[in-house]
């Protein structure tokens, strides 16, 4: 244990990366005490108290705010060539009409609120006007956010071309794509390239002008960067730098960020772009609404193509997969020839592009065979960023009727053949399609074809496509869900709320008076909430937490939040986090209380630093942290892809249809079985348990040539299979863009990890998912029958068992760790890996109790009581444990 600790402290004495920075550390110093103000009233660069000042809503004049400096008008104007197509079609756009008012608030006040319904014009000519006005003639760039990266890529495209400007001024950058040059001049990003810039340079020098465009959608980087940016602003101001912040929103609802004294101390006036909207009929349907919504929307895009004059058609779908079905079905339903191939091999394509670019660098020298993994064996470098597709949340009034028309009969069941002599002209559009591919969506049809567009959630307030009348909408969305027990998050589909129905029915009253089918009844509508809560409401925090701490905002609980996370998340996520050992444990002296604050105020350890640039979940961060050793960085990141992915294996326990089904279903789950023991491996291999089948199944599969062949026979989901490829890729140019020496490639055909190389793996895995441990139930503890085989765990009170599916269901090792609970008819914990009883203190101490208990017991925070407690939930420390439990000196 002494040695141990002794390494976690070299660890700590580390010299801190921010030390490189180029800021002295008297201006690092400002800023941090800028940024954990408690109220923003303290920073006003016009010092005036907040009350008063407040202002409800200034529609088209801008507030005679907080500074009116003539500096902070350029005096140029930049001349831009467009076509006169362009500007015909700019000239139409309702924010045209507003430009010198926008432009006037603008030059008047340091921050500006741009509220205008979807399709107006903000994202595509408010950069323009800057522009034109001067505000990249000196140094300095325009920036603009997005939450979604298909936004970012074809705004900045969109307005290269209509400022006849290439490629190289006007930019974008994305996850791990860009064309940013020298030369840039107005940036499209998504919103976690900004946060992730904040890192590197707090007081984002490179730009004059930050948008950030979208603010309804309430992401949740979205929503840090308005915090930071309430507090960037006021510093730029006194280093007589200014920085204009320009928020836009498609929707009026932006009282969390205009009446929110804690962010701005003035209220930034709202102009209001008035956008001309025909009026649109909603039609619900009559039945309660049904599981095959996909069906749904075939017949009734059917119905219309058939029955309905011209105009286009858009169609809302949840996800990637169903929007690709959909597409095809109705593409044999009304064929045109010219886009009957495109785009369903596109995934595959390109996972495979993306793999042969890995193949280049040279793989590393295999290291000493020491049994135990080193904690402090962690490059210590900066930066990446990260950022993710996301769900809407919008308001909008639609004009219409509210009552139950139809098409007609709504439930024939019959696959529809057209006897339509108009071909439909179907495109995909989704968040990760390719950028040439979403751009057809703009363009106008071929002549004599009606445009039908499938989309996810992007065409809701994101991207306007011209020329729709018809929306079809299956009243869902895919919503990442956070699971309280397991810790784990994932995709769910559930409803929208009334305000994303009506700004998707809105899509349909661009350019005339349209109609929205919606694939639910009235009465359900009225069940759904009014407006999806702020993602960063309902969702784990302890990735964003690491991000700030990785941006030394340590008192995170005085962050300007526009709406806060609950305390309960903050103080939860912390506690995972010094586990984890991403923050610096306070000490723990003083009082109760004293120590509270200590624990919600811990600043980032050097692990930390280095788990903040992966883009995963901490837990899966830390385990790549420390796997750049004895050559585990490739198997770990096909463990960390396979995990997230889920459901690798076809499942096939479901009901049959005849009885020679039931035989086929049985022998096909005969042979997964079998192979999965094959995949477990033997000796050290086998204890990997589960990691070691996924780890097992991904090799072989790969060392096959991945086909959909390979996956039939053996029970393999093949999506599931191109997804982890595709991720392990991903992954691969993170940790490369993170240790720059590593010239680490994924041989898609690895060879499997030696038995030394799995007991490191399961040393990585469990120091991830430490607080995942589970210990069976000694026989002596038995308290009756339904604790037979039963583990303990200490998040949970009931006992958890492993899963059948699990190969070390009938091992039982005494301690596991497990990815996640499910609860069918018991908890049953999936994807388990034995762990040795000897590793715990040395991988785990924050969650271990040594012989005698410590004198000043750290406290920690009780979720179900609100109350902290004098001791940390520690496997060791509760008393239905029975302990002792392990003796290691
Ligand atoms: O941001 P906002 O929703 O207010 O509007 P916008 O995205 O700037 O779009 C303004 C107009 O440009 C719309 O009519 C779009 O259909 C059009 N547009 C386009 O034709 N091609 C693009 N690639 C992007 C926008
Ligand atoms: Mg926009």
């Amino acid at each position: 244990i002494s040695g141990a600790n002794k390494r976690r402290h070299s660890s700590d004495s580390e010299p801190e990366p921010e030390g490189e920075s180029s800021c002295s550390e008297e201006e690092k110093k400002e800023e941090k005490q800028e940024i954990e103000k408690p109220s923003a009233s303290n920073v006003s660069s016009a010092g005036k108290p907040e009350e008063g000042t407040k202002k409800p809503m200034v529609s088209q004049q801008a507030a005679p705010a907080v500074s009116s400096k003539p500096s902070c008008k350029p005096a140029v104007f930049v001349p831009v060539d467009r076509s006169p197509e362009i500007q015909e079609a700019r000239l139409k756009l309702p924010i045209l009409a507003e430009e010198q008012v926008i432009m006037e608030a603008i030059n008047e006040n340091p921050i500006v609120v741009i509220c205008g319904e979807t399709g107006s014009g903000k994202t595509t000519q408010v950069p323009q006007f800057l522009y034109e006005a001067g505000y990249t003639s000196s140094n300095g760039i325009i920036g603009i956010t997005e939450p979604r990266r298909v936004a970012a890529v074809s705004m900045s495209q969109r307005v290269a071309k209509e400022m006849n400007l290439s490629h190289r001024v006007v930019s974008y950058q994305i996850r791990y794509e860009g064309n940013v040059t020298d030369e840039t001049q107005i940036k499209f990003m998504t919103d976690g390239v900004l946060l992730k810039e904040v890192q590197k340079d707090f007081l984002l020098l490179k730009y004059k002008v930050v948008i950030i465009d979208e603010a309804h959608e309430r992401s949740m980087y979205t929503d840090i960067l308005i915090g930071l940016l309430s507090r960037i602003v006021p510093l730029r101001e006194k280093k007589g730098l200014p920085l204009k912040l320009i928020i836009m929103s498609a929707t009026l609802r932006v009282e969390d960020f205009t009446e929110n004294t804690r962010l701005f101390a003035v209220t930034p006036p709202v102009l209001q772009v008035d956008a001309r909207q025909f009026p649109v009929t909603v039609h619900f349907n009559k039945k309660t609404p049904l599981d095959d919504y996909s069906g749904e929307c075939f017949r009734k895009v059917c119905k219309i193509h058939r029955m309905l004059p011209s105009g286009g058609i858009l169609v809302f779908l949840t996800g990637q997969a169903e929007v690709h079905s959909l597409c095809r079905r109705l593409r044999k339903a009304f064929p045109f020839q010219k886009n009957s191939t495109a785009g369903d091999d596109d995934d595959r394509k390109e996972s495979v592009e993306e793999m042969r670019k890995f193949k280049k660098s040279r793989r590393r020298k295999k290291a000493a065979t020491l049994p135990q993994i080193n904690l402090d064996n962690y490059a210590v470098v900066p930066v990446d960023e990260g950022d993710e597709d996301r769900d809407a949340e919008t308001d909008d009034d639609i004009a219409g009727s509210d009552v139950d028309l139809d098409l007609g009969d709504g439930d024939s069941e019959e696959e529809e053949k057209s006897d339509s002599s108009l071909p439909l002209y179907v495109l995909p559009l989704y968040s990760l399609l390719a950028p040439e591919k979403q751009a057809k969506v703009f363009r106008p049809p071929p002549p004599g074809t009606r445009l039908c567009v499938v989309a996810t959630n992007v065409a809701e307030t994101s991207l306007t496509i011209p020329g729709i009348k018809y929306v079809v909408d299956c009243g869902k969305v895919k919503k990442r869900f956070y699971d309280k027990i397991t810790g784990v998050s994932s995709f769910r589909v559930t409803w929208i709320s009334q305000a994303s129905a009506n700004q998707r029915a809105g899509r349909a009253g661009r350019t005339e008076p349209g109609h929205c089918y919606r694939l639910y009844s009235s009465a359900v509508f009225m069940d759904f909430e009014k407006f999806s809560a702020p993602e960063i409401t309902k969702r784990p925090v302890e990735d964003l937490i690491l991000q700030m701490k990785a941006l030394n905002i340590e008192k995170v609980i005085n962050f300007p939040f526009p709406t806060p996370p609950p305390a309960e998340a903050l103080a939860a996520a912390e506690e995972l986090l010094i586990a984890l050992g991403a923050l610096k444990e306070p000490p723990m002296t003083g009082r109760l209380k004293e120590q509270q604050a200590a624990k919600l105020s811990c600043p980032i350890s050097p692990l930390g630093r280095v788990m903040a640039t992966f883009p995963v979940a901490p837990r899966y961060a830390k385990m790549l942290a420390l796997s750049r050793q004895h050559d585990c960085l490739p198997y770990t990141i096909t463990i960390v892809s396979a995990m997230t992915v889920r459901e690798l294996f076809e499942e096939f326990d479901r009901p049959a249809a005849s009885e020679e089904e039931t035989v086929k279903l049985k022998g096909k789950k005969g042979r997964l079985v079998q192979m999965q023991r094959i995949w477990a491996g033997q000796g050290s291999l086998q204890k990997l348990g589960d990691l070691m089948v996924m780890l097992g199944a991904v090799g072989a599969c790969e060392y096959s040539g991945c086909t959909p062949k390979f996956c039939e026979e053996n029970g393999l989901r093949y999506k599931a299979m191109l997804e982890i490829r595709r991720l392990r890729g991903q992954l691969t140019t993170a940790v490369n863009s993170v240790c720059t020496d590593a010239g680490l490639y994924v041989d898609p055909k690895m060879k499997p990890p030696t038995e030394a190389q799995a007991t490191y793996l399961r040393q990585i895995v469990l120091a991830g998912l430490g607080d995942h441990l589970a210990r069976r139930v000694q026989a002596e503890e038995l308290l009756d029958d339904k604790w037979k085989n039963a583990y303990k765990n200490a998040l949970l009170d009931d006992p958890v068992f492993i899963h059948p599916s699990s190969v070390l269901f009938k091992q039982l090792p005494e301690f596991v760790v497990y990815q996640e609970i499910v609860e069918t008819t018991k908890l049953y914990m999936k994807g388990v890996s034995a762990v040795e009883p000897e590793w715990i203190p040395v991988l785990l101490p924050p969650y271990c109790h040594f012989g005698k208990p410590l004198e000043n017991p750290p406290p920690s925070y009780c979720p179900e009581t609100g109350r902290i407690r004098c001791h940390r939930p520690s496997v060791f420390y509760r008393v239905s444990w029975q302990l002792p439990a392990v003796e290691v000196d």
